[in-house]
């Protein structure tokens, strides 16, 4: 029996994924195999020597210590893409607020009926003051067209908009899922030039801090409406604040609101409810789940964000999964100490590297010489 510790709430439909004949699931373990996590925070968490995996059901996986897990030899999995359609769907609802003003118009009929007016025959002769714009044919530039990107591009094409996106990483994946409708620009520029929405789903990294600022607002069009639904740091407060004071920028949708920013004209506040669906805490849930049991039971690593992804069909009776530092002698030590090898393969990401190597039979000694060679972090024998 496996032991997986949940270290937060986990939806009911994820867990449901761990066979109960092979996984036992509690709160409380203390000798836990692997973790499933939300939230919490696990900087200081003392891990269990037989702990091999954590999965963040969730994208963000700044509340767990990576290189301390890699050092540990234990795969960390986030799981990304699965809120993607929350996010989508709130950014149409952002495209919508972005042009209408509904959250003016709703406080200001709440108004009306705290006064004591009759609220019908009011809103007929004050709702002029909240008129707004539609978004049919007009052209929204999507920045980053990953997961989340690809998606709201496709649906803003479907109704009705023009999209440019640009992303300078564009995956074939993505590419092959976009809409021949949305068409893909080579640089910031030409998007900002025929924008007249602009939704952000790039990452938040040092070359794209505060790169919505006032030197990008001078080449987009005057009165561009943005939606940040990806990081608040991307958009410089002070220069949006201007921009929207001077016009430059009709409005800002922000999912990631601060103190500086939330009560600016012009400004959208949102609580960050990107990803704050039922169902998106299901589909986190769910990956994660198989995330775990795919590396417990069949040594794939899918979706790590501190070690190799690695894997691989499994037709023989035994794998070995060798986790290690960086060596290049290790893939050969393996080979040669692991007798009638069938199949094998690795990967390297950073300092480490990861091999899968499967055979009719492998002996617990052979498996104890690799754990003992120089470098290696962890060794799993698996068996059929
Ligand atoms: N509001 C929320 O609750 C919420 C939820 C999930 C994700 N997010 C945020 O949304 C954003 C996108 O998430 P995702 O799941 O689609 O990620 P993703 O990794 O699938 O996609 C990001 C895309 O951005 C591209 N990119 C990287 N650098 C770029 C650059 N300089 N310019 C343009 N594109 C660039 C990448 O190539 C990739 O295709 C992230 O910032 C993430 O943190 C927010």
């Amino acid at each position: 029996m496996y032991r997986i510790k949940t270290m937060n709430k986990i939806s009911p439909k994820g867990l449901s994924r761990l066979d109960a004949a092979r996984y036992e699931v509690s709160d409380t373990f203390e000798n836990e195999q692997a973790i499933l996590v939300r939230s919490a925070k696990m900087h200081d968490y003392a891990f269990p020597s037989e702990l091999i995996a954590i999965a963040r059901a969730g994208a963000g996986v700044n509340n767990i210590p990576l290189d301390r897990c890699a050092e540990a030899g234990i795969v960390v999995f986030n799981t990304p893409g699965a809120n993607a359609n929350a996010v989508k769907e709130l950014a149409v609802c952002a495209l919508l607020l972005a042009s209408r003003n509904i959250v003016g118009g709703v406080e200001w009929t709440k108004e009306q009926a705290k006064a004591g007016e009759d609220v019908a025959a009011v809103v007929e002769k004050g709702k002029a003051a909240f008129a707004g714009v539609e978004i049919m044919g007009k052209t929204l530039g999507v920045v980053g067209l990953g997961a989340i990107g690809i998606q709201v591009a496709n649906v803003a094409a479907a109704l009705g908009m023009k999209v440019v996106g640009y992303d300078p990483f564009l995956s074939v994946r993505s590419a092959l899922s976009l809409d021949p409708k949305v068409s893909h620009v080579q640089d910031l520029d030409t998007l900002y030039a025929a924008s007249d929405y602009l939704s952000l789903h790039l990452p938040m990294t040092a070359e794209t801090r505060g790169s919505i600022n006032a030197e990008a607002y001078s080449q987009m069009k005057k009165g561009v409406r943005i939606i940040n639904l990806a990081r608040g740091e991307l958009v410089n407060n002070a220069d949006m604040k201007a921009a929207l004071e001077s016009g430059a920028v009709a409005s800002y949708v922000t999912d990631f609101p601060d103190s500086e920013i939330s009560l600016v004209p012009g400004v959208v506040p949102i609580p960050h409810l990107g990803a704050s669906s039922e169902e998106s805490e299901e589909n986190c849930a769910v990956m994660a789940a198989d995330e775990i049991s795919d590396y417990l039971e069949h040594g794939n690593i899918v979706n790590s964000v501190n070690l190799p992804n690695l894997s691989m069909g499994w037709k023989t009776t035994a794998r070995l999964c060798v986790i290690s530092r960086k060596n290049p002698e290790l893939l050969k030590d393996v080979t040669t100490m692991v007798q009638g090898i069938t199949a094998i393969t690795s990967n390297q990401r950073g300092d480490y590297l990861y091999i899968l190597a499967d055979a009719n039979e492998i002996s617990e000694t052979v498996a104890n010489q690799i754990a003992a060679l120089d470098g290696v972090l962890r060794v799993r024998l698996l068996l059929k």
